[in-house]
């Protein structure tokens, strides 16, 4: 069977469009299309704001030293575990690195965390980890004399490490709020449990989801030089010098040292200096746990995006009575009932009557959507879609700016950029427009996708720390000894 294909150009299909809903429209579009000027200025903007966290602590983006002080070589060995306690899921792994160059074996399991849990306690928060950890273990070394096995533990929320294997949580993001975490080393809580259950475990590093991904790219490819995650959060790292972060000179190490930085930009323009921000992402922010935090992270991130699509359609229809005339909405007035695939399903629709979108109003939130209410629908989409992608390459573009990179592969990871319809391209296309490349020619700044790179990037960073240890470089190590057991 033939699947009538959409056509390229969507003009025609608004033509059963009335007016008042093609006036909506255009509003809609003044309020989130964001122009090359537009675009450029945020970028000239961020990479200040870049410069002023590597500079001083408390800065709007935290640019944390992460102590991860090199590039893996690719002759990495040994085996790991992994724990990713990402914002949708915990994921356990067991990563083999081998002797041939670059290569890797991994068994994982993947757990959802319970949504009771995002505002629990501490105390709630890491039982459940190690019990997932424990049934890993268990699973899959029953009777097993395992040593001490050294963890990786990816951690994908802003930590203030003051050695590798610590780390203290700045704020909790992406809608978590649990009690007793803020300002304390999650390594230190974490540890206690394991060993109150005395798991055979050392954690010899805390990455961050960035970091992970970055490592674990250039693992393979030597022309990686950013790690990006776009999925539930977004946020970036990269490899700096140690003469390049002003606000570690105290500790006198040599200036081209490698440190990479956990950039943590998710906080970019805290202070609503340049984003445009729309009514509907103000009130997201107001209504958060944490408002006033994660600015361009809540314009760009997985988790607002289906929100964001749900604030304005009830305003359409509760304010400004364009849509949805007599139906019950109910559905639609629960916060975060929608999620990002929401707004990809409707992007995806193949259909030129968008017959798969009303199925999805109908099926979701128990709405008939007319034929016009579902062009409008899918224009929102892709506004609020394309406004994503574009804000995004701020953040890249930024920081290649900021090192004169001009030309690298970054590596990126997360569900909205590896599943949302056409990130990736409109990414691209911002980047184009804001580095001003010649027209016809290949793109130098190229990102390409690291899907589940925080596993590996974890556990090739905690090699390459006990690898260094071993080695007697002791920098950013809490405590040397802890690795003894881990060494083999
Ligand atoms: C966190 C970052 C993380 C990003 C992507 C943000 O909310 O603060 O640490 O890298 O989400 O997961």
């Amino acid at each position: 069977m033939v699947v009538p294909r959409r056509k390229p150009s969507r003009k025609g299909s608004m033509a059963d469009v009335p007016k008042s809903l093609l006036e909506a429209i255009a509003d809609l579009e003044k309020l989130f299309i964001v122009d090359q000027d537009k675009l450029k200025q945020i970028t000239d903007h961020f990479i200040g704001e870049l410069e002023k966290g590597l500079d001083h602590e408390g800065a709007n983006i935290p640019m944390n030293p992460t102590w991860v002080m090199g590039f893996p070589t690719g002759d990495e060995q040994g085996t790991f575990l992994a724990l990713d306690m990402g914002g949708t899921n915990l994921r356990v792994c067991e990563i083999m690195l081998p002797e041939e160059k670059g290569e890797f074996d991994i068994i994982q399991s993947k757990y959802r965390m319970p949504e009771e849990l995002k505002t629990g306690n501490a105390e709630e928060l890491w039982e459940y980890v190690a019990d997932c950890l424990q049934q890993f273990i268990e699973y899959h070394h029953e009777d097993e004399d395992l040593g001490a096995l050294p963890l990786g533990f990816t951690f994908s929320y802003p930590a203030t490490q003051d050695y590798i294997d610590h780390g203290v949580l700045q704020r909790w993001t992406k809608g978590f709020d649990i009690d007793g975490v803020e300002g304390h080393d999650v390594v230190e809580q974490f540890e206690a449990v394991l060993k109150k259950r005395n798991l055979p475990i050392t954690v010899a590093a805390l990455v961050n989801d960035t970091i992970g991904t970055l490592i674990a790219s250039a693992y393979t490819d030597p022309a990686m030089k950013i790690g990006c995650i776009f999925g539930t959060g977004c946020n970036s790292a990269y490899m700096e010098n140690c003469g390049s972060i002003p606000k570690l000179k105290h500790l006198n190490l040599p200036e081209d040292t490698p440190m990479a930085i956990n950039c943590e930009y998710g906080a970019f323009d805290n202070e609503h200096v340049v984003l445009p921000r729309t009514p509907y992402d103000v009130t997201i922010d107001e209504n958060s746990p944490r408002p006033g935090q994660q600015a361009f992270e809540k314009m760009i991130a997985g988790l607002y995006l289906g929100e964001i699509f749900r604030l304005v359609l009830v305003d359409l229809h509760e304010n400004k009575n364009l849509i949805f005339e007599k139906q019950d909405i109910s559905k639609l007035k629960k916060p975060y009932t929608l999620d990002a695939s929401f707004l990809s399903l409707i992007e995806e629709d193949p259909f030129e009557n968008l017959s798969e979108t009303r199925d999805l109003f109908e099926s979701m939130l128990n709405i008939q959507a007319t034929k016009p209410e579902c062009e409008l629908a899918r224009r929102l989409a892709e506004l609020i879609g394309t406004r994503a992608a574009r804000l995004s390459a701020c953040g890249v573009a930024a920081i290649c700016r900021k090192k004169n990179i001009e030309s690298c592969h970054v590596g990126a990871d997360g569900s909205v950029f590896n599943k949302y319809p056409h990130f990736k391209a409109r990414g691209a296309q911002a980047l184009r427009e804001i580095l001003d490349w010649p027209k016809g020619k290949r793109d130098p700044i190229v990102l390409s996708s690291s899907e589940d790179g925080s596993g590996v990037g974890a556990a090739l960073i905690a090699a390459l720390t006990i690898k260094r240890v071993k080695q007697g470089n002791t920098v950013g190590v809490r405590d040397p000894e802890h690795y003894e057991k881990c060494m083999g």
